[in-house]
């Protein structure tokens, strides 16, 4: 039994990363997508709300399921008994970045990453341009599931109300 996880902050989910995450859960038995919060990014939707979406997202997918993780992500593999982290390659600066952290984490306790290339049409989609091109009425029906786009548009909207 191969359990991997794939970390991230999915805020929010786009097809990038369902693309990701349906290559990868044809490998492993399990996959556990981890849901965690990056505190050198910011934050668009709530833990919670990142977690439905991609549970709706995940949900013909059944090996997949959805967690919440905070700490070390070796910490949380651990935990949970998993064997592998997965990640996906969007290009080469995607690798600098999570070479060493590979590293480290094989380092720390054995668990191996598994790197993922990204579909070449998906490799310019990422959550943080999804949101500014989004913010600035642009539009990615495209690049995100319809009920994330929806719900991306009604956060946007709510937080113009909010003077934000
Ligand atoms: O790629 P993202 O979306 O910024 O990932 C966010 C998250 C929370 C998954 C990532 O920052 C993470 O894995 N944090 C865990 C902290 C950790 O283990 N750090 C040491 C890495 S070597």
């Amino acid at each position: 039994m191969t359990r991997a996880v794939c970390p991230g902050s999915f805020d929010p989910v786009t097809n990038g990363h369902l693309d990701i995450l349906r290559r990868a859960a044809a490998i492993f038995d399990e996959l556990v997508v981890a849901t965690g919060t990056n505190p050198s990014k910011s934050r668009l939707f709530e833990p919670e709300a990142r977690m439905e979406m991609l549970r709706e997202a995940c949900a013909d997918i059944p090996n997949v399921t959805v967690m919440g993780f905070s700490g070390l992500i070796v910490d949380f593999c651990r935990d949970i008994d998993a064997q592998a982290i997965v990640k996906g390659l969007r290009g080469g600066n995607d690798y600098e970045y999570e070479l060493p952290m590979a590293q480290m984490n094989s380092h720390l306790t054995g668990v191996e990453t598994v790197f993922v290339p990204t579909n070449a049409a998906l490799g310019y989609v990422s959550s943080s341009l999804v949101k500014e091109v989004a913010s600035l009425g642009g539009d990615v029906s495209g690049l995100v599931p319809g009920f994330v786009n929806d719900r991306l548009r009604a956060r946007l909207a709510e937080r113009r109300a909010a003077g934000a």
